[in-house]
């Protein structure tokens, strides 16, 4: 099969670890008699210094073009002076918005091999940690008005928090799917004891969840989900929730499991095109030193090929491969433990290729 990639290296470690993963694709298609043909689309503080907006026309049209995208990271302090509507999120927030897509997936697995790296108890570890935060993206407060105004010689600001059923409806939809392939179960988050948008999403969630009769329905206050993430995630298959809430509670999810620089992510729409990125950010800390660990992006570009392309076995291929240089003793600086075999981004991304 012949598939265009958008490319989005972006800002910091992104460039390095999208390199690694690009490296794996091509390992890929020459084992699977596929050409991938990539299309650079810069985004982010990169394509604020080269072209004074964080998302070119040019690039937004090369990934609505695409067959799937790519990324990296975006973002970093040298952009922190930059007005809101020119930082370098701004222009993943429109991405996500001109591709339409409203649903992000972000798995919250550990790795067996890396159960050490778990900060959490030991007896609550083994209990095991396997759910997915489904996570609205395009709507609610991220995408409502946001204002800032005098007023009585002082600031004030305002930020919209709006959904529509429609809204919640396809995203929920995605969630009780989602759960028919794995253990059935669906914890919908909210703050319905004292939102609005939240009810609805309550009334509107549970609306949906009458098609799925199979599946159990669970609802939970956000307060109380970012507490029972660290007390018991065991009791978690398939978390939905508003764009705010996922955001926080995906980092929480990440972290649990011991490896934020191992967890992948995709974001869909209507059509196939998807954006495969990790989820953590572009760490200028550790920029240019060859230090990050490129196992997220390998793994969003196996979700790539997985649900982006219907390329199964190939997206197999990518993760045994990854679990074959954990199971061999390579670590990344971020998962090191004694008694590993320390590897740079450089390292990991060839020992992952030899295993292709
Ligand atoms: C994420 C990030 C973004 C978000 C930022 C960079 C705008 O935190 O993908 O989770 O808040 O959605
Ligand atoms: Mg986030």
């Amino acid at each position: 099969m012949n598939k265009t990639i958008a490319v989005i290296r972006g800002d910091g470690i992104g460039p390095e670890i999208v390199g690694e993963a690009i490296g794996v694709l091509d390992a890929v298609a020459d084992k699977f008699g596929h050409a991938f043909i990539y299309q650079e689309a810069p985004m982010g503080g990169c394509a604020i210094d080269a072209f004074g907006v964080p998302l070119p026309e040019s690039s937004l049209h090369t990934c609505l073009q695409a067959d799937s995208v790519l990324l990296g990271a975006v973002g970093g302090p040298r952009w922190d002076a930059q007005p809101p509507v020119n930082r370098p999120e701004r222009g993943l927030l429109k991405l996500r918005e001109a591709m339409g897509l409203y649903t992000n997936i972000r798995p919250a697995r550990m790795f067996a091999d890396l159960s050490a790296a778990c900060p959490l108890r030991a007896d609550i570890a083994a209990r095991g940690i396997d759910f997915v935060v489904v996570r609205e993206l395009i709507g609610g407060v991220y995408f409502g008005s946001h204002t800032t105004v005098e007023e009585n010689g002082e600031q004030k600001a305002e930020d919209i928090m709006s959904y529509a059923e429609h809204e919640i409806r396809r995203v929920a939809h995605v969630a009780f799917q989602m759960a028919r392939k794995r253990r059935r179960r669906v914890t919908s988050v909210d703050k319905a004891n004292v939102l609005d948008t939240s009810r609805l999403w309550r009334k509107t969630v549970t609306e949906v969840a009458a098609a799925y009769p199979d599946v159990e329905l669970l609802h939970m206050y956000v307060d109380n989900a970012a507490m029972q993430i660290v007390r018991d995630p065991s009791q978690f298959d398939v978390i939905v929730t508003e764009n705010l809430f996922g955001d926080i509670l995906s980092d929480e999810a990440s972290q649990i499991t011991g490896s934020i620089g191992m967890i992948p992510s995709s974001s869909m729409g209507e059509g196939s095109r998807g954006l495969y990125e990790p989820i953590h950010g572009s760490a200028p800390d550790i920029a240019g030193q060859d230090r990050a660990n490129p196992i997220g992006t390998v793994l969003a570009a196996a979700m790539m090929l997985r649900y982006g392309f219907d390329m199964a076995a190939e997206a197999d291929t990518v993760e045994a491969a990854v679990d074959a240089v954990l199971k061999d003793g390579y670590r990344c600086g971020d998962i090191m433990q004694s008694g590993g075999r320390l590897v740079g981004c450089r390292e990991m991304g060839r020992l992952i290729r030899e295993r292709i």
